[in-house]
């Protein structure tokens, strides 16, 4: 067989997400499409912002010379420039072009900083539960995942992460607001891993992965990374907050404060190269000049989250109430979330079990369904409760 056996057993440990889709696409046949509730998409909810459209548009129509060329690896500076100032106000640091560089979408920067970053055999340290693609993007470059889990309110634990840590810990991955539970990360858990890191013998870089920054509930402020930790590299994204998932577009941002920032960014502009990116989409990049600051309205998720937890919590499910993304991760009745899950799709409801997340015996929903959904599948999830 000419297939790596790495990338074999990667699929077959993947395989869970195409399972829930064959058996999503089986029950549509059998039940009718609007039978079946499908709580299992990451995909946003509606289109972009009509200004979004309009602003690609007009960039196309402009088609300025030399748009469609090879340009530097780490992107046009202009549009760097942009995204320079905008991070400058926000976390009060110096950020400047030289900091930035556009990347393919939030998976793009993480795969580049990575590589930048990891010999074979260093450790990257995730926090459980987790986005499960982060387990593949770390073995992409020979690195170790290290789990370390959060608390029953998913929120993490300094002891815990300190514990973890060895000579051969090279970064942590941070993921506020969370895909899967959408916890937020307080002010100081940061500042306490701040001083933990700042403490260490060997150079630790958090990871502030951040694609659900903007779709924040309750007016609650997000701790700004950059300005609490001073080795932060920042992977962001438009996809969700702009609804562009598959226009491929997003950046890193290297903190001003990092002492080997210019070896750093010499690095990561190589590997946006070599690992075959080249540069992020040119349209996109001019298009992101322009609209930057803007993100879709958070509160129609906010709206489907409290129809959500308030409807499972009367039925008596154990729910921690998300604080931002489109997410939310309540406890399966039984240990058994394979099997709770299973039970769920006799109802029609599809979810994602927590296994898949790393956290046995809770389920995922995704938000990114109409309200209508939410209320037709309600007494789908007291039967299911019910039954066990
Ligand atoms: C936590 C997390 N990080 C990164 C990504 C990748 O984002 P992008 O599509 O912008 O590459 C996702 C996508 O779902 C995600 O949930």
């Amino acid at each position: 067989m000419s297939v790596a056996k790495t990338i074999a057993e990667q699929m077959e440990h993947a395989s869970w997400i195409r399972r829930m889709f064959e058996i999503g696409a089986r029950l549509k046949q059998q039940r009718g499409e609007e039978n079946v509730f499908d709580f299992t998409l990451g995909n946003p909810d509606g289109e972009p912002p009509e200004k979004v459209i309009s602003v690609l548009r007009r960039v196309v129509d402009q088609n300025r010379p030399r748009s469609h060329a090879y340009m530097p690896n780490a992107g046009f500076t202009a549009v760097r420039e942009v995204i320079a100032r905008q991070l400058s106000e926000q976390t009060g640091l110096a950020y400047t072009a030289d900091h930035i560089l556009m990347s393919v979408g939030a998976a793009g920067a993480i795969n580049v900083v990575l590589k930048s970053l990891l010999d074979p055999g260093d450790e990257v340290i995730i926090l459980v539960p987790f986005f499960p693609e982060y387990q593949f993007y770390i073995e992409n470059h020979a690195g170790r995942m290290v789990l370390v889990d959060t608390d029953d309110t998913f929120q993490p634990n300094l002891g815990r992460i300190a514990a973890a840590i060895t000579p051969r810990t090279k970064a942590i991955i941070l993921n506020s607001p969370n895909n899967p539970t959408g916890a937020v990360y307080s002010t100081e858990f940061l500042l306490d891993l701040e001083a933990l890191v700042s403490g260490l013998d060997h150079p630790v870089t958090v990871i502030a992965d951040e694609p659900y920054k903007s779709l924040i509930f309750d007016g609650l402020t997000l701790p700004v990374i950059p300005s609490l930790i001073r080795r932060t590299v920042l992977a962001y994204s438009w996809s969700k907050a702009l609804a562009i998932p598959g226009e491929r577009i997003g950046y890193l941002a290297l903190s001003p404060c990092l002492p080997e920032l210019e070896a750093l960014r010499d690095a990561c502009t190589f590997a946006n190269r070599i690992l075959g990116f080249i540069n992020a989409p040119a349209i996109w990049q001019w298009v992101m000049a322009e609209v930057s600051d803007l993100q879709v309205d958070p509160r129609p998720y906010q709206e489907k989250r409290d129809l959500l937890w308030e409807g499972l919590t009367r039925i008596g499910y154990e729910v921690t109430k998300p604080q931002g993304t489109f997410y939310m991760f309540p406890k399966a009745p039984i240990a058994d979330d394979l099997a709770f899950v299973r039970g769920l799709m006799d109802e029609g409801i599809l979810a994602v079990p927590g296994s898949g997340f790393g956290r046995a015996g809770y389920f995922r929903l995704s938000l990114t369904i109409p309200r209508r959904t939410i209320e037709r599948a309600l007494p789908g999830f007291e039967r299911a409760l019910h039954k066990i």
